[in-house]
């Protein structure tokens, strides 16, 4: 099976505990895109549920397949998180935000009650930071400044570039109009530590380490799917 079988498989078997009557957390990226399809087909076939995206391309998705949609002001407890991962530890510690939402995501986390994390193989690591860069979203006012403080930790960092098909090589521009820096660490032994270390420096608004978040991890792999628990 392929990378991209693995992502729908991984997805489509995490939509199979979402019931009528839930508030559902709607995760962004190339693999929860087949959990959002198949939300939209169950939606269609007479699920009853309503939705909160994690990012404004999910909700123009979400929008497209017909899932109704609410917010955290009118549903401040979500039922169950469908959101995909960059990379993932053996203690279901994850790395986020690769595709630069890291912020709504991790608020859309913190609010719910139970969140499956969606991945295919090549995103289970033994130590995390050695796969994925991790992205740290800063505002824009004085990010030199907040980027030789983050150096201090990770040691180098790179501002990441806009290089989707419209876009210019300009700095990226997050959804809540900051910056990311994508931060080359080699290895995150203590993840929790370095997150609260990153999130303490001022103009840093939140980084992709996400520790105890995840209930259950879902891997599509080459011979079907595995879990972590
Ligand atoms: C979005 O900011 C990310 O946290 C995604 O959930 C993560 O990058 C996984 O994306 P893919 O499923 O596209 O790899």
């Amino acid at each position: 099976m392929n990378t991209e079988s693995q992502k729908k498989i991984a997805a489509e078997k995490a939509t199979e505990d979402v019931r009528s009557g839930m508030v559902v957390g709607l995760g962004t990226g190339s693999t929860v895109y087949y959990a959002l399809l198949k939300l939209g087909a169950m939606v269609r076939e007479g699920l009853d549920i309503v939705g909160i995206p994690t990012s404004e391309g999910t909700e123009k998705i979400a929008f497209a397949e017909k899932i109704p949609l609410t917010t955290l002001a009118t549903h401040p407890t979500i039922d169950l998180t469908i959101d995909g991962a960059d990379e993932v530890d053996a203690h279901l510690n994850l790395i986020k935000g690769g595709g630069a939402a890291l912020v709504r995501e991790k608020i859309i986390a913190n609010a719910s009650k139970e969140i499956l994390i969606v991945v295919d193989e090549s995103k289970v690591s033994r130590v995390l930071g050695t796969t994925f860069s991790l992205p740290v979203e800063i505002v824009r006012f004085g990010w030199e400044a907040t980027q030789t403080e983050v150096n201090r930790i990770c040691g180098k960092s790179t501002l990441r570039q806009n290089t989707s098909q419209d876009g210019d090589g300009s700095p990226l521009i997050t959804d809540n109009g900051n910056y990311i820096l994508d931060c080359h660490f080699d290895g995150i032994p203590a993840p929790q530590a370095v997150e609260m270390q990153l999130n303490n420096i001022p103009g840093v608004v939140e980084n992709g380490i996400f520790v105890n978040r995840a209930d259950k991890v879902i891997i599509g792999t080459a011979s079907g799917i595995r879990y972590m628990e």
